[in-house]
């Protein structure tokens, strides 16, 4: 049988873009659901960005699933679940009445698994492309929602700009919204590669160990008024307190990560090289702020203005490979080139 004779199929492809937290999702509160802990706060990132092509095929008998060159079993099998969510959604909405696998091709066009959040923008993506994929045209939340169940931090990635994630305490209320766009401050991020060894904790794993932290339940005391604070200085474009603020969180995240047991030890030499010329550029008067996610590349932010020189600084540490500049990314693209 060919995709002819369900005329409802189509070959989709999307393009989405990871996102670096703020205020960090860290531990669940409900792991199945993937219901964090928290409500956690983000920037979409726009130089970096997954592609995905999804097509459902009759003739197929198992989903088929290619990131990055590579068919990793780990991988297929959390997309092909992913996927039966997405076949699920179909079912209910009355416009699939068996399971039909399909062919996902995916890429990055940045270092996968050393901590710059590909699985935010992937399953973004595999959300997006999949829904459209089988005719389903959901909402920015429905896409959320769907997206969260993949990847916690993904629900974040149908969204553009600045973007919250409500944490919510079930399936239906727990999602992301845009809270401001991206051309609200002129901020860059510039993520610094020190290394492309793949990191040695996923983040799914990580979730689960932070409760072992002793301060993780002081980190969950304070956390709503830490979302507060942030999101007031975002939106009254004080970046210099928005940066002290995601700063303190990137290392309180990191004590939590240091202090789990096991502990966990992600920051390399080049990483803390790069919190070191950081401070001295703040000290020299630059707006100049670091955060981390679960790995040892580390964003740098900065405003346009500063961003020559701050980039100048880093190039000139021996431990840094590679320097990306970023803004702030729009919400999700649809492409008419596909990827098969
Ligand atoms: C440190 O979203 O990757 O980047 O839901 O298990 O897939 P899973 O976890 P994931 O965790 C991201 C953790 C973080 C912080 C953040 O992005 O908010």
């Amino acid at each position: 049988m060919t995709n002819s004779t369900a005329p409802y199929l189509h070959k989709v492809t999307v393009r989405t873009h990871p996102d670096i937290a703020l205020i960090k999702y860290w531990g669940k509160k409900n792991k199945a659901l993937r219901l964090p802990a928290n409500g956690s706060l983000s920037v979409v990132l726009e130089a970096l960005h997954t592609t995905t092509t999804v097509e459902f095929d009759l003739s197929l008998t198992a989903d088929q699933v290619q990131i990055g060159g590579q068919v990793e079993a780990g991988e297929v099998s959390r997309a092909s679940q992913h996927l039966q969510r997405v076949r699920e959604l179909a079912k209910d909405k009355g416009l699939l009445n068996q399971d039909i696998f399909a062919r996902v091709v995916s890429q990055n066009n940045f270092p996968t698994s050393t901590g710059l959040s590909s699985s935010s923008s992937g399953f973004a993506a595999l959300s997006i492309a999949a829904s459209r994929a089988l005719g389903l045209e959901l909402t920015e939340r429905e896409l959320s929602i769907l997206a969260r169940q993949g990847s916690g931090s993904a629900c974040r990635c149908v969204c553009a700009g600045f973007v919250e994630w409500l944490d919510g305490n079930n399936s239906e209320n727990s999602y992301a919204v845009s809270i401001a766009p991206p051309d609200l401050l002129p901020l860059r991020d510039l993520v610094v590669i020190v290394s492309e060894d793949k990191k040695q904790l996923s983040s799914s794993a990580g979730h689960d160990l932070a409760e072992s932290s002793p301060f993780f339940v002081t980190r969950q005391e304070r956390i709503g008024h830490k979302l507060v604070t942030l999101k007031q200085a975002l939106l009254a474009r004080d970046f210099g307190r928005l940066g002290e603020l995601a700063e303190a969180e990137a290392l309180e995240f990191h004590s939590i990560l240091l202090t789990s047991q096991p502990s966990v030890l992600l920051l390399y030499p080049g990483t803390v090289a790069v919190m070191h010329l950081v401070h001295r550029l703040r000290k020299a008067g630059t707006p100049v702020f670091f955060t981390i996610n679960t790995g040892f590349n580390i964003h740098v932010l900065t405003l346009a203005e500063h961003e020559q020189h701050v980039r100048q600084q880093l190039e000139q540490l021996s431990e840094v490979q590679q320097v990306i500049v970023s803004g702030v990314a729009g919400g999700p693209e649809m492409l008419n080139e596909h990827l098969f």
